[in-house]
Order: structure tokens, then sequence, then C-alpha cells
């Protein structure tokens, strides 16, 4: 057999995901699972409802057109204008796709050439690095430092460069729940219509904004035309597994990315379509008790973090809180991610698998909030054994 290496040069490295790995310590040892972002609790009943309705009525069940089937696309726009004013053509300008991770996955083998710069705020979302080397392109992370995780507009001038082609920019932000402001999102649009770049915006956690609130990039002038926006129904409306996202975006960027889609999937989850176009039309109430009930979490689990010992970094966004763990003694997040499960029975990520830069946030661990109050609570006096024991 050849000693040529299996896996592609550009996946070389990228091992199994971090949230595979602690996800399955979870398993393995019990424990609490902070860790990979997915509720512990289903979405609105009337939207299961709906997708085992389409199942039985023999709607979706065999190949569903490829852009999406009809009545998501139009649900998508709908939703595009009345929270955000935008408006867009369902039949030419929105794709439908397995999460938003195909969509960021398409995205980026569609408009990348080898060679081609992609500036991206660290700590990344994983799959953006996996993405970009599959493309052959090359990331630029622009680093968001602790304690703010702000992103520094100068420094993001200064990376441009003439092989730059696109900014890939995730806000609300995982893992440290940086809401880019209006003031920043105009600074980066200005920056992209200056040097003629294109975006491709990750705004998955779009109803989930405690402070301020979320505009996408692509309201902003001369946006439009270079945006490829991309969101996805399981965080909104905590149904991870069904794996439905979407792009929306001018005609030639949508076919671009529906070219590169057609042979990654083709098409996914044809029944769940039929259900997230019903849940996009949920009444404004069911936003408005989603962010509520997500925000009271967020401020028991930053209390609660607080209170055992770590430094939270209470997020604008998300369902995710970054804490430092310098003051319980601690300086690895990997070491102490691996070591917590025994310790008491918690499960949660370290940031600095997110970073280039691993030192920017090498004592950072994400936990998630999206989990039950009881769950969270019993996580929080789990943590308390960290200072006593
Ligand atoms: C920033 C970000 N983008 C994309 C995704 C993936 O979304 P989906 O499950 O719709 O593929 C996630 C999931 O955790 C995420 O946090």
């Amino acid at each position: 057999m050849s000693t040529r290496p299996l896996l592609n040069r550009s996946l070389a490295g990228m091992g199994t995901t971090i949230f595979a790995e602690m996800s399955a310590l979870a398993t393995a040892t019990g424990s609490i699972n902070l860790g990979q972002g997915f509720p512990d609790t289903d979405g609105p009943r009337e939207v299961a409802e709906a997708a085992a309705r389409a199942v039985l009525d023999g709607r979706g069940n065999q190949y569903p057109p490829g852009p999406g089937v009809p009545e998501l696309r139009a649900a998508i726009t709908e939703h595009q204008q009345r929270f955000y004013g935008l408006t867009y053509d369902p039949d030419t300008e929105v794709l439908v796709t397995a999460g938003a991770t195909e969509a960021i996955a398409a995205a980026l083998l569609a408009l990348l050439e080898p060679g081609d710069e992609v500036i991206a705020f660290e700590p990344f979302y994983d799959s953006y690095a996996a993405c970009i080397a599959m493309a052959g392109a090359r990331r630029v992370p622009l680093t968001l430092r602790a304690p703010a995780f702000r992103p520094d507009l100068d420094e993001l001038r200064a990376l441009i460069t003439p092989r730059t082609r696109l900014l890939l920019v995730n806000t609300p932000h995982n893992p440290t729940g940086t809401v880019l402001t209006p003031e920043e999102l105009a600074a980066v649009a200005e920056l992209a219509v200056e040097h003629d770049l294109l975006v491709v915006t990750d705004e998955v956690y779009e109803h989930l904004v405690f402070a301020g609130a979320h505009h996408p990039l692509a309201a902003l002038p001369g946006m439009r035309e270079r945006t490829v926006a991309i969101s996805s129904a399981g965080k909104t409306f905590s149904f991870t597994g069904w794996k439905v996202g979407w792009v929306t975006g001018t005609p030639d960027l949508v076919a671009a990315v529906r070219t590169a889609k057609q042979y990654l999937t083709y098409v996914s989850a044809g029944p769940f379509q039929y259900a997230v176009a019903e849940a996009l039309r949920l009444p404004d109430g069911y936003y408005a008790d989603f962010r509520a009930d997500l925000h009271r979490k967020r401020d028991l689990l930053v209390d609660g973090l607080t209170a055992a010992g770590f430094r939270a970094f209470a997020p604008q966004g998300t369902y995710f809180v970054t804490t430092d763990i310098t003051p319980l003694g601690e300086k690895d997040g990997l070491e102490f991610c691996r070591s917590l499960p025994e310790r008491c029975g918690v499960v949660a990520i370290p940031n600095a698998v997110f970073y280039d830069d691993t030192e920017a946030g090498r004592s950072q661990v994400r936990f998630a909030f999206c989990k039950k109050v009881e769950v969270l609570e019993e996580a929080v006096s789990r943590l308390h054994a960290l200072r006593t024991g």
C-alpha cells in the first residue's frame, strides 16, 4: 500500500471535531453536557406535528426541488421582510440547504479560488477553517480578544490585501457572544465596498440577541449585491437535528452557491422544510418568549459560574458563555475541559481550539446554556466543587 497520507492535505491535522470528543466524554462519564450547542428541550409541538404531518401526507418524502420547497422559500422571504425589511425573490434569491453548515461549505467552495484570502473573526466556528481549506483558500484571522471581544477595525483594514476575496462575518458570534454594533457593521460594510469584497454572513443566532439588536449586513448601503446571508432553523426553533438552513442573496450569488450545493447533498430534509415554513411564520410572541427564556438562562449561568470562581463574560447574543479559568488557578482550557468530567461531572468546550492564535484563547472555556433550568442549576452546583474540592 502506498505511503501517501490517506487524508487530503487540506484536511490534515483537523482530526475529530472537539464537539464529538467532548460529547463522547459526556456520555462515557455520565456528565452534564454544556459543551455542544444543542437544546435539551425540543422546539414547538405544532412545528413537530407539521413535520409528522408532512411525512404522513407524502410531502417531501421524495427529492424536493433543488432550491428548496416553494412554501419554505416563500416563508424565508417573508421572514427577511418582517424582521429586517429586506426583500428577496423566493424563486431566484433563496436557497435551502442542509443546515447552515452546508450553506457555509457551498458558499465558500463556490466563491473562492485557491490562493484567495478570507478574513474571519477568531475564535472561529470550527467548520470555517475546514471549508476555507477545502476551497484551497487561506484564512486570515482577526482576533477578538478578552475581555471585550470587539473587532479592531484598524486591524481589519490592515489585514486586507490584494488577495482578499471575502469577509466571513458571524454575528451574533459563537463562542464569544459578541453582537456587532451598527457602527462596527457600518465600518465592515465600508471596507467591503471600498475593496470590492464578497461577504458571507453567518446569522444562525439572529433571534438570540439580549443586548442591542441583530442587524443584517445585507441591509447596509452597497451590501446587498455582495452578501451571501446564511441562517438556519436549528437554533431559532430548537430542532438542531433537522438541519434546515438557507441562503439569501442576489440571483448571481445564489446561483453560484446552488451550483456547489447541488453536488454536496443535492437536496435534504424534505418534510422538515414544510415544518420550518410554518415555524418561520410563528407570531412575534414565539420569538420574544424564546429570547426571554434564553436570557433568563444566560443570567442564571453567568451568575452561577461567577459564584463558582470563573470569570464569566456575559454574552450579548447566542446561547454560549465564554469564561476565563485563571481565577480558579487554571491556565489551560483544553486540559481543564478534558479533566472536568472526571472532577465534577460537567462537560465544556475549550475556546483555544477555535483560535489560530491559541495563546489568545488558552485560558477560555465555553459553556452552553440552552438547557433546562434544573440542569443548569445542577451543573453550577457541581462546578462549585472546583473551589472546595
Ligand atoms: C456560528 C454557527 N454557524 C453555523 C452552525 C451550524 O448550524 P446548522 O446546525 O444549521 O448547520 C452553528 C452551530 O452550532 C454555529 O454555532
